[in-house]
């Protein structure tokens, strides 16, 4: 399934395969693991078992922490923890996936009910289960879930947590009670506890529910006394919310929310975001609220439990054999999946950074497919503890970046390696090294003309920020620094760009390659590298004498010969990129400054520079201070100009650019020292535009602050006069808040660029 969308139906399709896969596998296991009977042979055991990985990478919200895949064969509990046996089982909770799928249940229990139902609606936390059976009011133990039936005791670790009473607060305790609920970490403690675990050189967690597995399952034995404090500080900075009873006889309440008030009551941490509805449809809002608000809560929530309130209901409708039927789990769009890191491959950049990112197998995580995941450098992929090969879980959190988190080390079976990062730049050779002694980041030296910092910089100057030259993207930055054929190609770097001639262009020839693996596509006939020629078009032999020879002499439209009968003319696209590229000539000298590709020089900086300076002559004539001393420069941008400057190879790109009709200067700029319009309704005010301000393009509201006379920054500070704010606005908003600055919508934003800050009164 390459599609990034699946319909209901084939969710259901998929659900029911993998239950029956997961029956069946269970089946296999506990016939082996307690009977020693073998049903299947290890193939047939294997098939089914990467026929459920399949599933659930292609379906991860099928997939549960219990699920085989999960879990290594064997017991639920190990030999680490003494069993406890659980006064009640513990039951798990069905899902559903959809509006649909959630009114449905509640359709079918209100029927079996006969009457309409109030619904508490709760979030479902990503944690561990515990059970924390009282004997007339004293704790007696804390055990996991286990299997189900038995669990592992677990009283000792618990103790640590402050919240849990180990007396409950009453008078009247009940013989025996037995309170469910949930241990994990907040969010917050998460990465702080895992800032720590990097610092001392510890192991990473790769996320909070790992992380609370990991704690609460630790002993004490033949540990140092250095490991015993970590160990408890980990502990300590547990929490727990009770969600649930199992064992009680003739409880005194009627409804789930009044349990809740009576374990609150008894000194029990319960949760607050709960809410009783008395519609199912209320329900469904709750479901879809906290969808949109998952980040807002301080723990990480995998979907909302919907519980029937009434308690005699529970009875009533009873259970599977493995969830209660008063019960269900919304389950939304997982953030994380588990993957296979297929490989760890290193890329170079334009900058020459080298950065190793991972290439995993297709993986479906909040809502797209992933496949690749930067690892930064060397140290973050030492400090994760991935392995080329490990099963690995993924992270993607709506529109965030997709992130490794960190092997399933349970999964390893001994063939995973580790990755050793290259000495040398994999695309031209020489030695990486750090740019300065303390940077971690290796970087290719060869700027001049190592193929990949050359090819991201042609690339780079017919980017949107930069030139934006159509047809100059990827595949054209490729097809003219690393032609297939000719040999040589066009540019060596981007100095040749303006001067490219049809001839130049017309002839070359690249091999397709594969987005995601970067290998050759194979010809299906002839099983050679499939070729293309993105600039040239096969030409209609015109009459017997046609040359079938393709010459690439031949082409130039000045070349007599180029009348003739060659095989090939030029493409549509190639006509077009060379128009392209010459009206970029006349294009706003910042955007010639941002095609440069001088370090740290992005556009608000180029403006900045454009419009103090007006020509790149003066920004080369001017001192570093000057340099610093403009708005929005500062002392690291104006040493990147002096160095980029002081580089005998980039005054040959503005000469040979000057050269070719790039416009270096802005007409009628009166030279250093004229900034924007002075007297323009913004004069002297910084405004920051974030998030899609209706009427405007990012560039278009960033170009208005200047053009009526304002500074344009690019980050939010107390410095900032106003923050003109729209959909999608993110980080630099939740700081505007913060520091109290004057937030402004698109509509606010148009009449400030008319008429200043009075306008807004
Ligand atoms: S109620 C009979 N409420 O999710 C089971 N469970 O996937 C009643 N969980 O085993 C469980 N948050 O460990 C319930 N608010 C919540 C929960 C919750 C997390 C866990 C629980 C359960 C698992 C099922």
């Amino acid at each position: 399934m390459a599609d990034d969308n699946y319909s209901i139906a084939e969710l259901e399709t998929a659900k029911v395969e993998a239950q029956q896969l997961t029956d069946r596998i269970l089946e296999l296991r506990d016939a082996y693991y307690e009977r020693d009977e073998v049903l299947e042979s290890d193939e047939a055991y294997d098939r089914m078992i990467h026929r459920l990985e399949e599933i659930e990478r292609l379906f991860p919200e099928l997939q549960s922490q219990d699920s085989p895949t999960q879990t290594v064969g064997g017991r639920a509990e190990t030999t680490l923890f003494a069993p406890v046996i659980h006064a009640e089982r513990m039951l798990s909770l069905d899902n559903v996936f959809s509006t649909d799928e959630f009114l449905a249940w509640a359709t079918k229990v209100e029927r079996d009910s006969d009457r309409s139902l109030d619904y508490l609606c709760e979030l479902k936390i990503d944690g561990l289960a515990i059970n924390l059976r009282y004997v007339n009011g004293v704790l007696v133990s804390a055990a996991t879930r286990g299997d189900g039936v038995v669990g592992e005791d677990v009283t000792d670790n618990i103790a640590y947590l402050k919240t849990i009473p180990r007396r409950l607060k009453t008078d009247n305790p009940p013989p025996l009670v037995e309170v469910r609920g949930e241990v994990y970490f907040e969010v917050e403690t998460f990465r702080k506890l895992n800032a720590e675990q990097a610092a001392e050189g510890e192991r990473i967690f790769a996320n909070p529910r790992n992380a609370a597995s990991g704690s609460l399952r630790q002993v004490r034995e033949n540990k140092n006394e250095a490991a015993i404090i970590r160990m408890d500080r980990r502990l300590t900075r547990l929490s727990m919310l009770v969600h649930g009873i199992g064992a009680w006889a003739n409880p005194p309440v009627a409804t789930q929310s009044e349990t809740y008030k009576l374990l609150a009551e008894w000194g029990l941490p319960t949760s607050t975001h709960y809410r009783v509805t008395s519609t199912k449809e209320e329900a469904a809002e709750f479901i879809r609220y906290y969808g949109e608000h998952r980040d807002s809560v301080e723990h990480e929530i995998d979907g909302i439990v919907v519980k029937v309130d009434e308690l005699v209901l529970h009875e009533e409708l009873g259970a599977t054999s493995r969830a209660p039927r008063w019960a269900i789990a919304y389950k939304y769009p997982p953030e994380q999946v588990n993957t296979k890191l297929l490989d760890i491959v290193v890329s170079v950049g334009r900058t020459g950074r080298a950065t190793p990112f991972a290439v995993m197998e297709p993986v479906r995580v909040a809502g797209s497919t992933v496949r690749q995941a930067t690892l930064h450098n060397q140290d973050v992929v030492k400090a994760k503890g991935v392995l080329i090969g490990d099963t690995v879980v993924l992270r993607k959190a709506g529109d965030v970046i997709p992130e490794v988190l960190g092997p399933v080390v349970e999964l390893r079976d001994g063939t995973e390696r580790e990755f050793v990062m290259p000495t040398r730049c994999p695309e031209c050779g020489t030695p990486l090294a750090p740019a300065k002694e303390a940077d971690v980041d290796l970087r290719c030296p060869n700027a001049f003309s190592c193929p990949a910092q050359v090819r991201g910089r042609v690339e780079h100057v017919g980017s949107r920020g930069a030139l934006d030259i159509e047809d100059l993207g990827e595949v054209g930055a490729v097809a003219l620094t690393q032609p297939e054929y000719p040999v040589v190609p066009p540019l060596r770097n981007e100095a040749g760009l303006f001067s490219l001639r049809m001839r130049d262009i017309f002839p070359i020839e690249v091999i397709v390659r594969d987005n995601e693996t970067g290998l050759a596509k194979l010809d299906e006939k002839t099983g050679e590298p499939r070729r293309e020629g993105p600039f040239k078009r096969l030409r209609r032999k015109s009459g017997k004498d046609a040359d079938p020879v393709f010459d690439p002499g031949l082409v130039d439209e000045n070349d007599e010969e180029f009348a003739g009968d060659a095989m090939y003319v030029p493409s549509k696209r190639a006509t077009s990129l060379l128009e392209n590229i010459q009206k970029a000539k006349t294009s706003p000298l910042w955007r010639i400054i941002v095609a440069l590709s001088i370090r740290h020089v992005g556009p608000v900086a180029a403006r900045a520079l454009a419009d103090y300076f007006g020509s790149i002559d003066a920004i080369r004539a001017a001192s570093r201070e000057e340099l610093a001393a403009v708005e929005g420069v500062g002392g690291i941008i104006a040493d990147a100009l002096i160095d980029w400057f002081a580089v005998d190879w980039h005054q040959d790109i503005i000469t040979r650019w000057a050269d070719a009709g790039v416009q270096f200067a802005t007409p009628g700029h009166p030279g250093p020292g004229a900034a924007g319009d002075a007297d323009g309704p913004l004069a002297g005010l910084t405004v920051v535009a974030t998030g899609s301000l209706d009427g405007f393009s990012r560039e278009g509201a960033i170009e208005a602050i200047i053009a009526a006379g304002g500074k344009a920054a690019s980050s939010v500070s107390k410095k900032t006069d106003f923050v003109a704010a729209g959909p999608g606005a993110g980080s630099k908003l939740g700081k505007a808040e913060a520091l109290g600055l004057r937030i402004i919508d698109a509509e606010q934003f148009a009449k400030l660029l008319e008429g200043g800050p009075a306008a807004l009164e």
